[in-house]
């Protein structure tokens, strides 16, 4: 059967978004989605602690709209990684294992994890890797600094490697920045090399504000844009903040709408 999934670009606390692209989404199918996935930087705070535990600048330094959802709201079941902007001092207690609930009990939000892959509704699979990098990153380094906690180490690279070589073919594989290679100023080369070893149909990033659609062997690239209100203070195109797939019976992965 027939399985749809939304993917969903850098939210940075405007969950309103997340809405209206689930219910534009709906309106392309005659019905939900079966899931979404969302590429990092969601500033999905619960509060103040949260936010506390999240490197970003005073200007745009705000709790945002996740602590106001209730359950109902995110209409369909709902995965995020984390970006370079993301509460990760308390994501890092969580201890999974991975995806875990996060939020308020039955909002249907849950997060990913650092690093790994599983399969998705039964049918999608789907490996992830949380953060950017940075070469002199060093893991110990993130119980000083907030910023550090924003980098992935290589380990993690790995580990997603390895369980993604356990699930045997990836569909869909999530990060926040883009592969490198594909852009003069964006990109990380850990990914693409990632992108390169386990060769998904689909990789999903985001980070660099606007959408892109390239190819790296068999793999369709897409980098979603950041999400409208932020475009607008970004000064970005909103033109693929979102983008609609289904996952045919025959195995095939293919994009049915894009947020305009
Ligand atoms: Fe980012």
């Amino acid at each position: 059967m027939t399985t749809t999934f939304l993917a969903i670009g850098d939210v940075h606390g405007y969950w309103s978004s997340v809405r209206t692209a689930i219910s534009q989404s709906e309106g392309v199918l005659g019905r939900l989605p079966d899931f979404v996935l969302q590429v990092g930087d969601a500033e999905a705070h619960r509060n103040e602690d949260d936010l506390a535990g999240c490197h970003t600048s005073e200007k745009h330094r705000k709790v945002g709209e996740f602590r106001y959802l209730r359950p109902g709201d995110i209409s369909a079941p709902m995965y995020f990684i984390g970006g370079n902007h993301d509460p990760y001092v308390s994501l890092d207690q969580l201890s999974g294992p991975f995806p875990v609930p996060w939020g308020i009990d039955g909002l249907g939000v849950s997060y990913l994890g650092r690093s790994g892959a599983t399969k998705i509704h039964d049918s999608v699979t789907v490996a992830w890797l949380s953060g950017i990098y940075s070469s002199g990153a060093d893991p110990s380094a993130r119980q000083k600094s907030v910023k550090a906690r924003g980098y992935f180490s290589l380990a993690e690279v790995a580990h997603t490697i390895s369980e993604a070589s356990d699930l045997g073919k990836i569909d869909v594989l999530v990060t926040h920045n883009w592969p490198g290679g594909l852009h003069p100023s964006l990109g990380d080369q850990p990914i693409r090399d990632l992108v390169e070893t386990i060769r998904p149909q689909l990789h999903l990033c985001g980070h660099g504000q606007d959408a892109f659609v390239g190819n790296i062997g068999i793999t369709t690239v897409h980098a979603l844009a950041v999400v409208p209100p932020a475009s607008i203070w970004w000064n970005h195109e909103r033109f693929g903040w979102w983008r609609l797939y289904e996952k045919t019976d025959s195995g095939v992965i293919r994009c049915i709408g894009v947020g305009e």
